[in-house]
């Protein structure tokens, strides 16, 4: 969809990915409304409207925004990661991550679509993970908050499929943003995980949106992944294990200790 004039509500868009998602949609021309928390130092044409995704007020009213605003495109880039053994992230912290990553989305999606559907066009984006295809240890609530999104977004396109709204589901891997935190980087060290540069990222996304594509997933090796853990899981499980066995070190320097990201 071209984006010159395009109505767009973003959320997430303070963070490291998504300040530079913003910058190229206004660069584009588009109409850009953001929902966060912060907004800090906003970028000149772009209107912020505060909200915290992980309240079920917050969530409200964000929903009522994006039902006022009646968007061209919705993109729903908000999005927080813990990365640790699992039974020492907090209930709160697993109750966040499918919240902001998953009902925010879903339930942002419900607000936008009866705009769209009625002007029959429309643009809805996620944005997952490849983790979202492969569940990675230490990973476990976000991948699968993010692989509850990627089959949310495979079941709406088929579902909206001749109503002229499209779905686009983009799963970009590791990027150099405030998620990529000590301990993540010394997983990245350890392990060869490579890290993309966010500008870069920033850029395909908007691409992908652009040309209305309806799956994104970055990286060769990560795309041949996820296809063989689709239908080989088993074969995948003996090529990370070498993997987890390097990340459990990481937890047993300091047990106890969880990181957990709320950006
Ligand atoms: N960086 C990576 O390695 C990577 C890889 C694959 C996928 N992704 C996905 O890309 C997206 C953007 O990530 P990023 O790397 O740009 O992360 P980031 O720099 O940490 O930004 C996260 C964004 O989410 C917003 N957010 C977090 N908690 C929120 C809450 N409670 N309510 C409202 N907004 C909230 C933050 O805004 P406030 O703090 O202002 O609320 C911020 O704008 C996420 O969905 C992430 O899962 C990232």
């Amino acid at each position: 969809m071209p984006l010159s004039n395009c109505k767009i509500v973003l959320t997430g868009g303070s963070g490291g990915i998504g300040r530079r998602v913003s910058s190229l949609l206004l660069e584009r021309g588009a109409s850009l409304t953001t929902i966060s928390r912060s907004a800090d130092d906003p970028l000149p044409g772009m209107r912020h409207f505060h909200a915290d995704l992980s309240s079920a007020s917050g969530l409200q009213a964000a929903a009522s925004l994006v039902e006022d605003e009646e968007p061209d495109i919705l993109i729903n880039l908000a999005g927080v990661q813990n990365f640790g053994p699992f039974e020492e992230q907090s209930p709160s912290d697993v109750r966040d991550t499918y919240s902001i990553n998953l009902i925010a989305p879903v339930l942002l999606s419900r607000a936008a679509l009866p705009a769209m559907k009625r002007k029959k066009t429309g643009q809805i984006v996620n944005v997952g993970s490849i983790l979202g295809s492969i569940g990675f240890a230490y990973f476990s609530a976000y991948s699968s908050s993010k692989a509850g999104l990627r089959i949310f977004s495979e079941a709406l396109r088929r579902e909206l499929n001749g109503t002229g709204v499209l779905v686009t589901y983009i799963a970009p891997r590791a990027t150099r943003t405030g998620l990529i935190t000590s301990r993540l980087q010394q997983y990245a060290d350890l392990t060869g995980m490579a890290i993309d540069d966010p500008d870069r990222v920033a850029g395909q996304i908007v691409r992908s949106i652009e040309s209305g594509k309806t799956d994104v997933y970055f990286g060769t090796a990560e795309r041949f992944f996820v296809k063989l853990n689709g239908f080989m899981p088993r074969l995948v499980d003996s090529f990370l294990a070498g993997n987890d066995r390097k990340a459990s070190q990481i937890f047993l320097q300091k047990p106890h200790s969880t990181e957990g990201i709320k950006s």
